[in-house]
């Protein structure tokens, strides 16, 4: 008989359904949510509410294209944290009330944890143990990742994530919201090297974001009291040099974890893992280093229910199911 796992992410602002069937996806729906760009950022009273509007849509049509009924679930894995509080109890209330109903199963899902398993949705899939570079707009971590289930964070930013400071910054040049795309579309026609912004250098495999803000906030406001069309006409170089700080900060302890725990597989994951930028210089520094690297699919690196289908499997095989009683708050580690 075949296992058939429901998956559902709402941390943030993608309302998305999947279904995994023997450890397969067989489809990924995503609604996002464009009520935040005239907010310039996620607004999570409004995430909620749009998650509200559309999680019965979205999981309809991921069941219609499946070509399978709700009862033929067995098991729902929803995404327990981190995230938004409001956005997580519209996936999890759902996930809960259909299991029950269902008489299946719940699976509580940690997002970070599912953006690393996003590499064994399809393949080539990383042996183990590997390193995982996890970006996203909440989390930077370097995840030694020993088994499906078996992970530990051995270096994390103390204060903003990467993707927050390209939002940020990406907000001062006035770009839109999400910022990290923007900044990433503008940085490929500039020049990476034009301006040097300071790097924070902290101890042992952790990062530091916020400085980096604050400097580029500084520069520009230096700036345009000598031209006041700085930002114009300099946006595709600001764009490549900021972009090349963030990717520097990031390889330098990503090279000390490699060397440090003697681990050539390298992976990346979240949504800045659809840097092209990164991407490029993951497989630049993998030829340098002798990496075997891997890199996630665009749509399985920003968030997606298929990377929580595929990590409920994985949880279910493992008889890690929840209860009802879970509530919707991050685990703090995800070493199980
Ligand atoms: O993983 P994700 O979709 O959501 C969170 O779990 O936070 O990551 C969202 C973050 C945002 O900060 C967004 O600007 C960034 O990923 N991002 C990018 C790119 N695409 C998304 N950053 C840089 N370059 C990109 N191409
Ligand atoms: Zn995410």
């Amino acid at each position: 008989m075949s296992t058939i796992i429901l998956g559902i992410e709402s941390s943030c602002d993608e309302t998305a359904a999947a279904v995994c069937k023997d450890g397969k996806i067989i489809n990924n729906i995503i609604a996002t949510q464009s009520i935040h760009e005239s907010y310039g950022g996620v607004v999570p009273e409004l995430a909620s509410r749009a998650h509200q509007k559309n999680i019965i849509p979205v999981i309809n049509e991921a069941l219609t294209t499946a070509g399978i009924t709700i009862q033929e679930i067995n098991a729902i894995a929803y995404t327990q944290g981190p995230g938004l509080l409001g956005a997580l109890l519209v996936g999890s209330s759902f996930a809960k009330s259909a299991a029950l109903a269902l008489g299946v199963p719940v699976i509580p899902v940690n997002h970070m944890q599912a953006h690393v398993l996003a590499h064994f949705i399809e393949d080539p899939k990383p042996e183990f143990p590997f390193l995982c570079l996890t970006v996203s707009g909440g989390h930077t971590q370097i995840v030694k990742v020993n088994n499906f289930l078996d992970m530990e964070i051995i270096g994390q930013t103390k204060d903003d994530a990467v993707g927050e400071a390209f939002d940020k910054c990406a907000k001062l040049l006035g770009v839109g919201y999400p910022g990290g795309p923007k900044v990433d579309k503008l940085a490929q026609k500039g020049n990476p090297k034009k301006f040097v912004f300071p790097q924070s250098d902290i101890p042992n495999l952790d990062y530091s974001f916020s400085g980096i803000k604050t400097a580029f906030m500084y520069f520009l406001r230096d700036e345009k009291k000598i031209n006041d069309a700085f930002i114009e006409e300099n946006i595709n170089d600001l764009a490549a040099s900021l972009q090349f700080t963030l990717i520097d900060m990031l390889f330098k302890k990503l090279k000390k974890a490699a060397k440090q725990e003697r681990i050539k597989n390298i992976a990346i994951a979240g949504g800045v893992s659809a840097n092209s930028g990164l991407r490029a210089h993951l497989q630049a520094e993998a030829k340098k280093y002798g990496w075997q690297v891997f890199i996630p699919k665009f749509e399985y690196c920003t968030d997606n229910a298929a990377m929580i289908a595929t990590s409920g499997y994985y949880q279910f095989k493992a008889g890690k199911t929840g209860t009802l009683r879970d509530s919707p708050m991050p685990r703090m580690s995800f070493s199980q």
